[in-house]
This record gives C-alpha cells, structure tokens and sequence, in this order.
C-alpha cells in the first residue's frame, strides 16, 4: 500500500478518491447571451433585459443521455450540474421559487432528467448550488451584484434580508438532497468575506459563512445526505478543496495543520465556464492529457468543466475535447483509477510523471516528452520485475546499472538505476505510459 495519509474526511471520499475524474456542467441562462456566466456581473444587465433570456430559455436539444455517454466514454466516473448558478435561476422544480426552468418554454425538471440520465449510465451525481444570488429579493446588494453601480443601489438593498435568504437555502437544498435520491457531492460556490465596499459603498460588504448560516447549512445537509461530499467554499472546511483553473504542483495541504487533504482541481476546456460563443482558449490536446496525469500524480481529482449552448448540447469544441480523454482514457486509464502520488522514493525522470497504483504493486510513467531511446529510471534499479507500455501490453526491455554504449563505466550512482530501451518512434498515443511490476 501507499503510505499517504490524508486529513479525515466527514463524508465518503472513498470512491471519490478511487475514480479520480468527473465532468462539471455550467448550464443555465447564460448559455443565451453566451459570453461567460457572469455577464449579468460583467455588464451588469438591468434585471428586465436579463429577463428576457428566462423568457426564451427553450434548450430543446437538452439530451442528459448524450452528455452521459460522451462523459462516460471520456472515462469521467462522476459529474456535478450547476442546480443554480450566480444568476439565481434553477434548474430544478423547486416551491420556493418561480424563478425556474419549469416555468420558462423549457418546462421541465432538468436536474431530475440529468440524475436519471447520468444514473442510468453508471456515473455518480453532485449538484453545484450557488451561494450567490443575484436575483434573490433578500440577497444584499455588494461588490459582486449586477445592481452595484445602480445610481439607486443603496435604496434597492433597504429591506434585503440575508437572514431569509439563508432560510431559503437551506429549504432549497432540502428539496434537492430529499427529491433526487442519492446525491454523491455538494458543491457550494463561494465566499468572499474580505470582499468589502469602502467610502460610499462602505455598506457593500463581504459575505462568508456567517451571511450563508454555513453550520446550519452544512448540518441541514449532513442530516439528510450523511456521507455527501461537499467542498470548502461555505467557509468551513468539509471533505474536498477546490484548487480552480492552476495546476497545483504539489499534493495541496489543510492550511493550517499541513496535513495532506483530499483535494479536486477543477477546470475549464477554455476560458468561460458557461457555454462562450467566441472565446477561442481552448486548450491543446496534450494539455488535456496532461492536466490529469499531473493532477494524479499529485494525489488529486480532476473535474473538467463542458458548457452546454442554449439548444441543450455540447458543442463540437466540448465534444472534441471530450474525445481527446476517451482516445487516451480506453487504453490507459489503468494509471488514473485507483492511483494516487508515487511514493517518495520514486523520483519521475524530466518530463515524466509517476502514478502508483494505491495498493503499490504498479507505478505507471507518463511521458511527456519521447526521449531517444533511453530512459534513466533513478533509484529502480532491482525493483522492477516487468515493464509493458500500457496502451498495447508491449514488453519493454530494460537494464540495471549504466547504458552499455560506451559510455563511462563508472557513472556517479547510476549502479541504483534502471534504464529502460525505448523504440524509437512514439508509440501512436498523447502521452505514452509505461506500466512498472514492482518486485
Ligand atoms: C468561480 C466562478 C464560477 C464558477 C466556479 C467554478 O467561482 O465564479 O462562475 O462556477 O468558479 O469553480
């Protein structure tokens, strides 16, 4: 077994740990003006022309089926729906609010669709909900909502009342932890406490666990989905933190005990989370690859986040980086699953990245760049019992001690090395794996 050992975690994270890789999904309607889920925030959309896209939210194409055939093809193993996202809309049927995607031409129950769907498929479910609220009457007026420059905002916010709101949530996430049955994770979304107005706007302030009741919320939860996972943004800690749109480079710690925690990076396919027409960052293919391997090679989760458009699929930019994992994924996710950070002896050569398998019989190398014919593996040497690359189960040869090609006898440690023989040409994968048997 691996000798990692991580801060205890008050819901299940076991699966959770084992299966490495989900799919977030940003739905809602800021797929219509389709430039980014905060462009109420951005252009700060007075609330009637932001209506307007409520009144026409008609994702007609909307097929969970195909979402979860294209996120299990991808090897993701969980996905996380937005319920409701900053704008306040939900995706839900819920009684507390009209402001709803059953009462807009849409008229259905999207997220009763999307758990059945992903169910049906073998995925494991979470629902993202939003702290944020900038369409509740009670949520307060601050440096994050679209009314804050109103010349009348200071007016607009008398009479708001986060104590309601607080209330809300909590029934809101009643309905949605009692009517969907088994929700694996809870992902709430965010605090910014220290966020706080200064002269005129000293009235603006922060909100963190206090303005969100977070024990409450979290005690509302924990009595009704015992073993849910729910991340750290309520301001109190809980099972995952959420690493958002960096590569970490190292296993992330509790910040103030330093212990390992469980953590998930989650990130875009490009630069928006919600579905953006003409934003163009998307990343490479080997990136994709890559940002997986590194994030398990450091003893974390990825969540890779697709925004639907408002017709209800994913569009062909989605659907190709999804197929960029499936490609990869259904020779060598031998490497992801039920792997975690290399022990500390195992130092990857320049360009590679360790996984280890978590009962420690296979360390996995993931190359990153093809050297020439050699690689130098520090420390194996007679730790090795085989090696195959993983896409294909090829044998590849290797020998202890120095390179026997002329070159000095008597390289400074290399007695303790492995040197594994590389064909020369690439084998016809992003990023090559090489499955190490441990003695
Ligand atoms: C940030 C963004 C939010 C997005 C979330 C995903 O909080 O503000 O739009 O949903 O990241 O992690």
């Amino acid at each position: 077994m691996t000798s990692y050992i991580t801060r205890k975690t008050p819901g299940d994270t076991a699966w959770f740990t084992h299966d490495r890789f989900g799919m977030f999904i940003h739905f809602g309607l800021y797929a219509l003006p389709a430039r980014h889920e905060w462009i109420k925030n951005m252009e700060e959309i007075p609330e009637d022309k932001y209506d307007l896209y409520f009144k026409h939210f008609d994702p007609d194409l909307f097929d969970p089926k195909e979402w979860a055939r294209q996120a299990k093809a991808a090897g993701m193993k969980y996905a996380v729906l937005t319920t409701k996202h900053h704008e306040g809309f939900c995706l839900f049927d819920s009684k507390y609010t009209d402001y709803k995607s059953t009462n807009t031409p849409c008229g259905r129950d999207l997220v009763r669709e999307y758990v059945d769907a992903f169910r049906e498929a073998g995925l494991r479910v979470g629902f993202y909900y939003s702290l944020i609220d900038w369409h509740h009457p009670d949520f307060t007026i601050d440096l994050h909502h679209p009314r804050r420059d109103d010349p009348d905002a200071f007016e607009q916010n008398q009479g708001r009342d986060m104590k309601r709101y607080a209330q809300y949530m909590r029934d809101q996430l009643t309905e949605l932890l009692t009517n969907y049955g088994k929700i694996d994770i809870l992902w709430l979304d965010f605090s910014y406490s220290d966020l706080n107005g200064t002269g005129d706007r000293a009235w603006m302030k922060g909100k963190g666990k206090d303005d969100w009741e977070s024990e409450k919320l979290i005690a509302t939860v924990r009595s009704l989905q015992p073993d849910i996972i729910i991340d750290n943004r309520s301001e109190i800690d809980q099972d995952i933190w959420t690493p958002e749109q960096y590569q970490p480079m190292q296993w992330v710690t509790h910040p103030e005990t330093g212990e390992l925690v469980t953590w998930e990076a989650c990130q875009t396919f490009s630069g928006s989370w919600g579905y953006f027409r003409d934003e163009q960052t998307w990343k490479s293919p080997e990136m994709l690859i890559r940002m997986l391997v590194n994030t398990v090679s450091i003893g974390g989760n990825l969540l890779m986040n697709v925004g639907p458009t408002a017709r209800g699929y994913l569009d062909y930019r989605a659907e190709e980086a999804l197929q960029v994992y499936a490609d990869w994924m259904k020779y060598n996710s031998r490497s992801i699953y039920g792997c975690t950070m290399a022990e500390p002896e195992f130092t990857a050569p320049a360009d590679c990245r360790y996984t280890q398998s978590a009962d420690g019989s296979r360390l996995y190398l993931h190359l990153f760049a093809y050297p020439f014919a050699h690689l130098r593996l520090p420390g194996l040497a007679g730790k090795v019992e085989y090696a195959q690359f993983l896409h294909d189960a090829s044998e590849v040869l290797f020998t202890e001690g120095t390179v026997d090609h002329f070159s000095a006898k008597n390289e400074k440690g290399a007695e303790d090395d492995l040197i594994l023989y590389l064909p020369p040409v690439k084998p016809h994968t992003l990023v090559p794996v090489i499955e190490l048997f441990l003695k």
